[in-house]
């Protein structure tokens, strides 16, 4: 299974195709359009995000809501177009107006006008800008109802925001009813805190980073492979998940802090319960030699405070070479809820993508066939 995504930040719409799923899945279109909307409703979030209003139109490869086999392609409009396409409309246009012409430090803006060639930043952060997130996160949507078939599912949480920090363990199921707290923040004693934070943040000017888990729960042993550096299972998850804007840290189980530890405090015992091995800790966090070992597959993501400061630091006029501060586009104080909703979708694509691999057929039902046929091994 493959799948592109296309579209500007305020182009006319994003667009997404995929490509090698299998025939007759049920498709929840409802279920892919409240992720969209989860995404952009958390405090902390700018004004964009109150005139998009993202729901996704499907374009080919399904019939009836079930999957036919075929490539899947669907639309996401931009409903702020409207205001943009005297600036963007593809074939004719004003590219005089909304120039940005001062690079923003921890954008792509620089390199990317070096790159591409461009005497406009517009060029390179129309299609830069997280917009393109609302994509992935709805081919993650269609990719989570893919693997729920097999039992495989998917949680996430928020560990930190700024410096405010939820140390405390929980079960999948606590992990899974995150949505039910502000933030997906599952301490309710720090929200009023964390809303603080983010108010004086924000009043300053200024953005703020943080942290969150994501937990996947029932894939089989054997996903992924130690045969081939590109097959390895965990290089794949750090490579698509690291690509989600903004992120600069991934760990796998207990990876940070195993990293001091000594290896015997390190590595999860091996034991045989009623027919199959199991491990008594899971410190690394599903994954062994870049295969799933069948124990929970734990991530933790870490995101950098966001580049856009409405204080903004110093940068340089393309045009004129002169030290000015940085352009400011619109722009949220905290992204992490919303990217920890993005990064759980990405995750489960990738674990759509190298379970299809194993157990690969071109309809749901010899894709069942496949996987229940390893169970007798
Ligand atoms: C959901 C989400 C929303 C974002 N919104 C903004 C934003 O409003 N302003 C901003 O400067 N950066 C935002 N970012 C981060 C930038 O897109 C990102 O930092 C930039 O493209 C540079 O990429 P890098 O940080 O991955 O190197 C957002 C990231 C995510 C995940």
């Amino acid at each position: 299974m493959r799948y592109f995504t296309a579209g500007e930040s305020h182009g006319k719409g994003l667009v997404g195709v995929i490509e090698g799923l299998p025939s007759n899945v049920y498709i929840d279109v409802d279920e892919i359009n409240d992720l969209l909307k989860k995404r952009q409703s958390f405090y902390g979030r700018g004004n964009r995000m109150k005139i998009e209003n993202d729901k996704i139109e499907f374009i080919s490869g399904i019939r009836n809501s079930k999957t036919l086999g075929s490539p899947i392609s669907f639309f996401i409009k931009n409903y702020d177009y409207k205001n943009w396409e005297k600036y963007m409309d593809p074939m004719n246009c004003d590219i005089s107006s909304k120039k940005v012409l001062k690079p923003r430090p921890g954008h792509a803006d620089l390199s990317g006008i070096i790159k591409y060639d461009f005497d406009d930043c517009r060029n390179v952060l129309e299609r830069s800008s997280a917009r393109e997130t609302a994509t992935r996160l709805a081919i993650g949507a269609i990719c989570i109802q893919v693997l729920r078939n097999f039992n495989i599912d998917s949680a996430s949480h928020v560990l930190s925001i700024g410096d405010i920090r939820n140390s405390n363990t929980y079960c999948f199921e606590e992990i899974k009813r995150s949505d039910e707290y502000e933030f997906r923040f599952l301490d309710n004693k720090r929200i009023d805190d964390i809303k603080s934070l983010i108010d004086r943040i924000k009043s300053q000017g200024d953005t703020i980073g943080g942290s969150y888990e994501i937990r996947i729960k029932n894939v089989p042993v054997g996903i992924g492979s130690y045969v081939h550096y590109d097959r390895k299972l965990d290089g794949l998850l750090a490579a698509a998940l690291i690509s989600v804007n903004s992120m600069k840290a991934i760990e796998f189980g207990d990876g940070l802090e195993t990293f001091i530890d000594k290896g015997s405090n390190s590595h999860d015992a091996i034991e045989y319960r009623n027919g199959n091995y199991r491990r008594k800790t899971n410190r690394a966090g599903g994954i062994e030699g870049g295969m799933s070992n069948g124990e929970e597959i734990v991530i933790r993501c870490y995101h950098k405070p966001i580049p856009t400061l409405y204080k903004p630091i110093k940068s340089v006029n393309i045009s004129s070479k002169e030290i000015e501060c940085a352009s400011i586009e619109r722009s949220d104080c905290t992204v992490v809820p919303s990217a920890s909703i993005i990064s759980e979708s990405v995750a489960m694509t990738v674990i759509c993508q190298e379970f299809l691999r194993k157990f690969s057929g071109d309809s749901l039902k010899e894709v069942l066939r496949n996987w229940k046929n390893s169970f007798l091994n």
